[in-house]
């Protein structure tokens, strides 16, 4: 089987993930902050330590301000929900995922917000200009994705954390990282990125049900409200949610056994010598995949092709061809995983003239190879013949 829906979830997970989740469950499977006993402390202990390598990785000081999440969609949830007020404005992008597109088009269509989405430059860049020249007096928060899940292109993120701190003290920026976190490097706190939002079951190699949200200084410890109020195991006396980060916005038993597995992401990561690494073997990957495909009349190809502004996803479309039916062909026939269809980002295939039918993308990842590579495209000639 060859595994190139990495975009969607990560496959397979390196054995030093699941050895510890393993490990964890057996050892120290307790409730963390709920009880004093050893099994509750020890696992405790593991989250605190989950909190303290996340947050270096990504470069925020405090690990108090990393609040662990469900997923990447909690976590921009978690932040949207929390931060905007009535009357406030947002701009976001043609290139998001509905995970950022959902939540702000409820709230606009109950009158609660202003949205505008600003196009991307030409095929999934940034237009950092439009975008900062969106933001008025009233804009309260600057939401988009570092890197498209339809295109794989990744964004200047700080440069545009920059330009957002030189017109707005008051704007916020959330990053939506879920194609980026683990695999391009990023340091929040260098780039201005007050919320940043991340999966864990993606290239940070832990199992689906993991994310987390960093929360930076710029934020003000009251100016996140939490959208899910319950237990945190801290003091019970008080009818309301703790104030104190994290525990304001964890409410409910965190996945103790998932964060146990991102912890050993990150540090398997920084053991292969960091995100740097493994983007350069995903551009690799990619690299191959553009140079067949890309000089093949039968083939389209999305989204910029220069290298250094990719990460590990390819979109295409096949003269002729549907993609569902060719993701079939290459699961059934050829035993390839790869994704057709929209992938839960209309407007950016919108804006790519490949709505509502999508693409076909192709997201290998850090365990892919190169013969893999070859595979997929001879698989993909001979269904495009
Ligand atoms: C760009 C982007 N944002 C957000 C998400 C949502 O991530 P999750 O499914 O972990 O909530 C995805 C998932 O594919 C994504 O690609």
């Amino acid at each position: 089987m060859i595994y190139f829906d990495n975009a969607a979830t990560s496959y397979p997970k390196p054995p030093e993930v699941f050895e510890q989740m393993v490990k964890f469950m057996q050892e120290l499977g307790g409730n963390p902050g709920r009880s004093g006993h050893r099994m509750a402390t020890g696992a405790e202990a593991m989250v605190t330590e989950a909190r303290n390598a996340v947050s270096k990785f990504f470069g925020l000081k405090d690990p108090a301000r990393c609040v662990f999440t469900l997923n990447c969609t909690d976590a921009l949830n978690m932040s949207i929900k929390g931060v905007l007020k009535k009357g406030d404005h947002i701009v976001t992008t043609e290139l998001e995922h509905n995970s950022i597109n959902r939540p702000l088009q409820q709230m606009a269509d109950d009158g609660f917000i202003t949205l505008t989405r600003v196009k991307p430059a030409t095929q999934g860049e940034w237009n950092v200009e439009e975008i900062i020249n969106a933001v008025t007096g009233k804009t309260r928060l600057v939401a988009l994705t570092h890197c498209s899940n339809v295109l794989g292109v990744i964004n200047p993120v700080a440069d545009l954390g920059r330009a957002l701190r030189e017109v707005s003290d008051t704007c916020l920026l959330l990053v939506d990282a879920a194609q980026s976190a683990g695999v391009v490097p990023l340091d929040m706190e260098a780039a201005n990125i007050d919320l940043l939002a991340f999966p864990g079951h993606k290239a940070l190699f832990a199992p689906t049900g993991t994310g987390a949200l960093l929360i930076g200084p710029h934020v003000k410890d009251n100016e996140l409200h939490a959208w899910r109020e319950g237990g945190t195991g801290g003091d019970s006396t008080s009818p309301h949610q703790p104030p104190e980060l994290p525990h304001h916005l964890e409410g409910g038993t965190p996945n103790t056994m998932g964060i146990s597995g991102m912890l050993a992401g990150v540090r398997y990561i920084a053991k292969q010598g960091g995100p740097e690494k493994i983007l350069q073997h995903e551009r690799t990957i990619i690299a191959r995949l553009i140079e067949a495909l890309g000089s093949d009349k039968r083939f389209t190809l999305y989204g910029t092709r220069e290298l250094n502004r990719k990460a590990g996803a390819l979109s295409i479309t096949i003269k002729d061809r549907d993609n569902p039916d060719v993701a079939s062909i290459l699961d059934q026939a050829f035993s390839i995983c790869a994704r057709p269809g929209l992938h839960c980002a209309p407007y950016t295939h919108k804006h790519l003239g490949t709505f509502p039918n999508g693409t076909l993308r192709l997201s290998p990842g850090h365990f892919s190879t190169l013969e893999e590579a070859d595979q997929v495209i001879k698989a993909l000639q001979e269904i495009a013949s």
